[in-house]
């Protein structure tokens, strides 16, 4: 039985686009499955811990469709998210003669569907892949637009490609199994879509943040369709990250920092993004772009989220360095992502000294 109704959003790409269906029970539905491409080999690409937990449910469904249901478990972590896990995706396709029919679906988190969509994207040049995003970030962020990578040790997603999806079905009740820590990770890409878009979106996250902490339904099933909804527009206006699709990456330029700098895995891709957000609020204060109480307002919103808001004490030169790495980097000058009045991101730079300035304030 449906806790809540499926809602069905369209992402505009032309020949490629494709479906994101959000609801309860979508795992078990056969209509979630039903016109993807048919192909005899199928595989389910997923990790050692979201395997056991659902593998077996969505090895039923497609066994519908498809004359030969294949499983891959990948180590599970942000550390696993490297040319060797992804070997073994390859590894497992060649090991069983899959063809370039065969398609390919991510069944986990975001370093799953990243991991999953690049190995699809390169596989015999590319083979068709459906995402079954199975955390809340993966849900309302990762799984739809068609950024796919793993990490190089000197930056994160370093290496990928873009590759859209079939579909993306997004099954709310596998968020019942999701540790509260990962939940709150997810919350963080949710708050981003507030700030850089819709300012009526962040006063109802403020409203909601319980009930979505709670896991009801019905708040995870509105957040998740306007997150999408969201993306879905930037994604179709800009693809490729030309200019536009770079607001989404609100909170990241700090928050890759502390990814990279306390090695992968330390903290959540989610919680480096929170207190990126964070830091970002604070820089658009700091340049006069948002009201003075503006970076409080998010400091309550990602520390209720369950996140944490004080930076770890990397040295400065190690911020700057890290952060000079970053994809939005332009000839050595670092550019963030900053809240231009509320409901509007422009991506720009900042002199260094405010940068440090933010860092200091910011930091444990
Ligand atoms: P993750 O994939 O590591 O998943 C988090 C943890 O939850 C893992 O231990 C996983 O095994 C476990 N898990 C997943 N689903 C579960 C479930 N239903 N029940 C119990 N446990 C479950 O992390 P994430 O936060 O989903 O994704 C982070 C990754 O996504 C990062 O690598 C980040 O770079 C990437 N990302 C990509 C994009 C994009 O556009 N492609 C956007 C945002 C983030
Ligand atoms: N998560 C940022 C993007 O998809 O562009």
């Amino acid at each position: 039985m449906n806790a809540v109704p499926t809602r069905e959003l369209r992402i505009d790409l032309g020949e490629r686009s494709y479906d994101i269906r959000i609801g309860c029970g979508l795992l078990d539905a056969p209509e979630s499955w039903s016109g993807l491409p048919r192909a005899a080999q199928a595989l389910i690409v997923s990790n050692t811990t979201v395997a056991p937990l659902y593998a077996q449910r969505l090895h039923t469904a497609l066994a519908r469709h498809h004359e030969r249901v294949l499983q891959v478990a990948l180590h599970d972590g942000e550390a696993h998210k490297d040319w060797a896990t992804l070997n073994l995706i390859f590894d497992a396709l060649l090991e069983n003669e899959c063809d370039r029919r065969t398609v390919l679906y991510a069944l986990g988190g975001g370093v799953v569907g990243d991991m999953a969509g690049f190995a699809a994207a390169c596989y015999m040049r590319g083979v068709p892949f459906v995402q079954v995003p199975t955390t809340l970030l993966a849900q309302v962020d990762s799984s739809v637009g068609g950024k796919t990578a793993i990490n190089h040790p000197r930056g994160k997603n370093m290496i990928g490609a873009f590759y859209q999806p079939r579909r993306v079905i997004c099954d709310l009740d596998v968020l019942d199994t999701l540790p509260q820590r990962e939940l709150s990770a997810g919350l963080a890409e949710v708050i981003k879509y507030g700030p850089i878009a819709d300012p009526a979106f962040l006063d109802w996250i403020e409203a909601n943040l319980d009930a979505l902490r709670a896991l009801d339904k019905a708040a995870l099933s509105h957040a998740v369709r306007r997150s999408c909804e969201i993306k879905a527009a930037v994604v179709a206006a800009d693809e490729r990250e030309s200019d536009l699709r770079a607001i989404l990456n609100f909170g990241h330029t700090f928050g890759h920092a502390i990814e990279a700098g306390l090695g992968y895995g330390e903290w959540l891709h989610g919680e480096a993004v929170g207190c990126g957000m964070v830091m970002a609020s604070e820089l658009s204060a700091r340049l006069g772009l948002v009201p003075a109480e503006f970076p409080a307002r998010m400091r309550r919103l990602v520390e209720r989220a369950g996140l944490p808001v004080r930076a770890p004490a990397l040295p400065e030169e190690q911020w700057l360095a890290l952060m000079r790495l970053d994809k939005k980097a332009l000839s050595g000058e670092i550019r963030f992502v900053l809240i231009d009045g509320l409901g509007k991101a422009v991506q720009r730079g900042a002199p260094e000294g405010l940068v440090r300035e933010v860092i200091r304030a910011c930091s444990a």
